[in-house]
């Protein structure tokens, strides 16, 4: 089951967060349910149709001058094929698989004999977020930047034994984390995009690459370690999840379930040390993996202080090669799965983030510099620092009435839609602590245990989070929770309004004014996935035979049209992953339509929508319990014979024309 996987989002996990923060009052799904059943009525009164709309037959004429700009396509049935299945009138092309040389001098791909060396200069496993940025030497070139977020022992390595791994399998695991760059030839007929191998933009970064910890926390005495008895430089980067791109070139890579790559933490001596690393779930004994055996950082007994070197937002410069990337203390440190930003009028830049932990929380960090514009080399180096100081603010929801209705307060979107109001609460800003009893450095490296004694809001699972780029409304993806409501546990409240939450919620957030460096907003729920037919689940009013299923939300993307494209990580309604357009606006506000599938056991990852092209990573094609490299569950995307490879895949239209058009 893709909810076990090895990235560390194990469903059946007991989840850490065992602070008392204050619950948000009783079940409210009835109320979502009476809210969709009234917005059903009402939106199909609007569009003034009974029946089939959004998933018409093929070619249907009516369903291109309904549907908005970017959403007109054939929805793609839910399925369990073996294959990328995008809508009719599409085609798709792999560009990039684990494996594939990125690095001049780079063998080709040999599963059978594979080296760590060779990995080194490959396209890493597990590609998760994707950023395709134009290459600045040239013309209608792109350059690709890819995470890697975990790897597939069992499925990489022939007659893999968990128990005792092999230095080589190590470290080829190590080479096959991190992030690729690599420059790619864009073909200006067909959109093929082609790797130009050896390239001198092309990179990999990997568990050995060095960092430089940034912000107010680098140096501290909490980073230290005999290794870097300064506290400022850092092996490499792992279990890279989402990301974002900012306005002045770089991209921002998130370091998620770093936990499982450190051992014994129960072994740890000092209590308070104890406690913190408990709160991020290192594990207790061997790793997982067992890289504690082949470098001892691994091992918290030994090393106590590595693991609060790991879990922040990162910076990696592109364009140059040579530069040192960094980690961001100032964005705290907990299980980022992604970094967005949105730049206030002021130049002041706001970076939106969710902790993937089920009951943790929603962030935001707000810089203390502006940023700068016009494009010069001081500029850009300005800008360069911007995400090294500023405010850390984490998120308290507060539902409005408990009859689900809108308390009339003015700040709420008056769409019908179940919402409330919150706060930005202060942790930290610059140097100086808002949370009693923490340092200012404490409460960037402990940052999951400030929000706790602040009582934010415990939210079912924050995954990727968006501001949109016209409205400036932020869209969380809150994947499940299935411990939701289980004895001991918190239960459901109006934001998280589900007990037992197998399929996930959107909020959508609205800075009070439009204002993101302020501390007040308003919420909504824009969808409440699963079933169309089951009566808690919301989708924008829709009936069941308008919609597109979806359930279990992850990574966000918006098209040139400002629709919001969903991508899914573990379907609990039995089809594979997808990814999903969905009009924010509008008589269709709500109204999901599947644009593509992927593989059997993947997810869907790293969602580009441009105006002619749909870019996927298909991430752990072929992760099915029991299934390993000898007897794979999947032999996408090389056909019959072949063993299951991370890949990124190009979606266009067949003769290269707009998408959803
Ligand atoms: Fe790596 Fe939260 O998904
Ligand atoms: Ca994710
Ligand atoms: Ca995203
Ligand atoms: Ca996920």
């Amino acid at each position: 089951m893709t909810c076990e996987h090895r990235c560390g989002n194990a469903c059946g996990r007991p989840a850490p967060n065992t602070s008392d923060n204050a619950y948000l009052g009783d079940l409210i799904a009835e109320a979502v349910s009476r809210r969709s059943l009234f917005r059903t009525g009402a939106v199909a009164a609007a569009v003034g149709v009974a029946g089939s709309i959004a998933v018409p037959a093929a070619g249907s004429a009516e369903d291109s001058s309904m549907a908005p700009r970017g959403l007109r396509f054939e929805p793609v049935a839910p399925n369990t094929a073996d294959a990328v299945v995008v809508p009719e009138g599409y085609r798709q092309q792999i560009v990039i698989r684990w494996g594939d040389p990125i690095l001049e001098g780079t063998p080709e791909f040999d599963p059978d004999a594979p080296t760590a060396e060779a990995q080194a200069g490959q396209f890493g496993y597990n590609c998760d977020h994707l950023a395709l940025l134009d290459h600045p030497g040239d013309r209608g070139g792109k350059v690709l930047i890819a995470n890697h977020e975990y790897t597939d022992e069992p499925l990489m390595f022939a007659g893999y034994d968990g128990d005792d791994p092999a230095r080589e399998q190590v470290e080829i695991a190590w080479a096959a984390h991190g992030l690729s760059i690599v420059a790619l030839e864009a073909d200006g007929r067909s959109g093929e995009l082609t790797p130009r191998v050896g390239e001198e933009l092309n990179r990999r970064i990997t568990v050995t690459t060095e960092f430089e910890l940034t912000g107010p926390a680098a140096g501290s005495e909490l980073v230290r370690t005999t290794a870097d008895p300064d506290g400022r430089k850092v092996l490499g980067t792992f279990n890279n999840c989402g990301g974002g791109i900012t306005p002045w070139g770089t991209v921002l890579s998130a370091e998620e379930n770093f936990n499982q790559y450190f051992a014994n933490a129960d072994e740890v001596t000092d209590p308070q040390a104890r406690e913190r690393l408990a709160r991020y779930g290192m594990p207790r004994g061997a790793s997982g993996r067992k890289w504690e055996r082949f470098d001892p950082r691994f091992d918290l007994a030994a090393e106590p202080n590595e693991a609060n070197r790991h879990g922040y937002i990162v910076e990696i410069d592109p364009f140059d090669p040579d530069s040192t990337p960094r980690k961001h203390t100032a964005l705290g440190r907990f299980k980022h799965e992604a970094a967005n930003l949105r730049v206030a009028g002021d130049g002041t830049v706001v970076a939106y983030m969710g902790d993937d932990e089920r009951f943790d929380y929603f962030y935001k960090f707000v810089s203390s510099r502006k940023m700068r514009g016009g494009g010069s080399r001081r500029a850009r180096e300005h800008n360069l620092r911007l995400l090294e100081e500023g405010a850390l603010y984490v998120a308290v929801f507060t539902g409005d009435s408990p009859d689900g209705e809108i308390d009339g307060s003015g700040d709420l979107p008056s769409d019908g839609e179940f919402g409330g109001v919150g706060e930005w609460v202060l942790l930290a800003a610059g140097d100086e602590s808002f949370v009693d009893g923490m340092s200012a450095e404490e409460v960037y490296v402990c940052t999951r245990l400030a929000a706790d004694a602040v009582g934010a809001t415990k939210m079912d699972r924050p995954e990727d989070v968006e501001p949109h780029p016209a409205t400036g409304k932020v869209y969380i993806a809150l994947t499940n929770n299935s411990d939701r409501g289980a004895a001991g546990l918190p239960g459901a409240d109006e934001v998280n309004p589900r007990n037992g939450n197998r399929h996930g919620q959107i909020v959508e957030l609205t800075e009070r004014d439009g204002d993101p460096t302020g501390t007040a907003f308003s919420w909504n729920l824009l969808l409440v996935c699963g079933d169309p037919e089951d009566s808690d689940t919301y989708y924008g009013g829709f009936p069941k035979e308008q919609v597109s299923p979806i359930s279990c939300p992850d990574n966000l993307a918006f098209d040139p049209h400002g629709n919001l494209w969903v991508a899914t990580d573990g379907n609990a309604l039995g089809s594979n992953d997808g990814l999903f357009g969905v009009a924010l606006s509008g008589a269709g506000r709500g109204q999901v339509k599947q644009f593509l599938t992927v593989p059997r056991g993947a997810e869907t990852c790293g969602p580009i929508i441009e105006d002619r092209r749909v870019l996927v990573a298909v991430q752990h094609p072929g992760e099915i319990d029991g299934a390993t490299f000898e007897n794979p569950a999947s032999a996408w995307p090389d056909g019959p014979g072949g063993i299951p490879r991370p890949s990124v895949v190009n979606v266009t239209e067949k003769r290269y024309g707009r998408i959803g058009l």
